[in-house]
């Protein structure tokens, strides 16, 4: 059976590789499921696919987009676990920018509480659950401890500072534009200040001299040695976006003098290891917490996959005030400029 889907057929310039076309999924087998995708966001790694700068990219020709949501609408007659209507999460790497998949291994899917907005449910694999191992997996943190982190506008970045908020931990959050800084203290961060020269007698200010024991940087260059310089000694700096593409540069001090850790962080990885059942203990947390209404990710606009140049131009764009996704027609409605 035939369903659209962008497909690309060389890396290059986004705008110019993204193309609709209709794409053969296999047969639906005792084991599988057929999925209609609800939607899928445009992901700064999906933007570095599609520049072919990505280290996990689909083989030519083949279909982008790493996360998404969607629904059950047919099962196989062994599946067990699934009921026509579940909304699931899709598998990592499927090639979400499709209207629907059949999915092998259906019991592995993770089925998504109703509580979770489709938008947000949609969201949840790659950028919060980086944001959760982040914080979890590289030092630990007590009560109250600190923990900064540069573009804090960014998806992740908030959602450091509300998962961050959830557990006890607080937050310095480093923006570069003044504007934010209101709207992220509303959203929970306890420290936030503009990411220039000014900023580590400001972070000694703020934290009465508390050790910041990790640094989250998704930024690199002068901002990522900002980040360095304000972590106590023994502190961890985990990179993990370059989004000014300049490379990380630490002083030999930094490393001689205060034992600076530093490490690299990627889901892609994790996930490559991870058992399901420890992919299902990090689901329930991360539902737990969008179903606390937490986690939540702006949108800008959800378009349909037909409007695929339009949706990658404008997830390119910077300074937006949300996410771009692809979404089925009912979803798209819901997020069109006229609502
Ligand atoms: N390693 C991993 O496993 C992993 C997982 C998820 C995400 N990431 C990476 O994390 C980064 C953020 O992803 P996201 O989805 O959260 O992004 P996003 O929501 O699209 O936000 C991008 C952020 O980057 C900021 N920015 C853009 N260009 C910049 C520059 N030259 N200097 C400083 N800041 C800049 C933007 O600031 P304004 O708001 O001011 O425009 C915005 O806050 C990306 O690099 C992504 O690839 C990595």
């Amino acid at each position: 059976m035939n369903v659209s889907a962008i497909v690309i057929h060389e890396f290059g310039t986004p705008v110019e590789v993204v193309r609709v076309e209709n794409i053969e999924v296999p047969p639906l087998d005792a084991e599988g499921a057929w999925v209609r995708v609800l939607a899928s966001p445009i992901n700064p790694a999906d933007i570095n696919v599609l520049e072919g700068k990505y280290p996990n990219r689909p083989e030519l020709p083949g279909t982008p987009g790493m996360e998404g949501v969607g629904v059950v609408e047919k099962v196989g007659a062994e599946v067990k676990t699934l009921r026509v209507g579940d909304h699931v999460m899709l598998p990592h790497g499927l090639g979400c920018w499709r209207e629907a998949a059949v999915i092998a291994e259906a019991e592995k899917l993770h089925v998504v509480p109703r509580e979770v907005a489709v938008e947000q449910a949609a969201m949840l694999r790659v950028n919060p659950a980086t944001a959760l191992r982040m914080l979890r997996d590289f030092t630990t943190l007590a009560e109250g401890d600190f923990v900064i982190q540069n573009a804090a506008n960014s998806a992740v970045g908030r959602l450091v500072i509300q998962i961050a908020k959830a557990n006890g931990w607080r937050t310095i959050s480093l923006v570069r534009r003044p504007e934010l800084i209101e709207e992220l203290r509303a959203l929970g961060g306890d420290v936030v200040l503009l990411d220039n020269d000014e900023v580590k007698d400001q972070i000694k200010a703020a934290t009465g001299g508390v050790p910041v024991k990790l640094a989250l940087n998704c930024v690199g260059g002068d901002s990522a040695l900002r980040l360095a310089n304000a972590l106590a000694p023994g502190g961890t700096l985990v990179t993990f976006g370059a989004m000014s593409r300049q490379p990380v540069r630490i002083p030999n001090g930094l490393l001689i003098f205060k034992d600076l850790r530093c490490r690299g962080f990627w889901i892609t990885e994790w996930y490559r290891h991870a058992s399901h059942a420890e992919e299902s203990a990090m689901f329930a947390e991360l539902f737990a917490l969008a179903k606390r209404g937490l986690l939540h990710t702006p949108v800008e606009r959800v378009y349909p996959l037909r409007d695929a140049v339009a949706a990658v131009k404008h997830a390119m764009q910077s300074q937006r005030g949300g996410k771009i996704l692809f979404g089925a027609p009912e979803i798209a409605a819901q997020f069109s400029p006229q609502t």
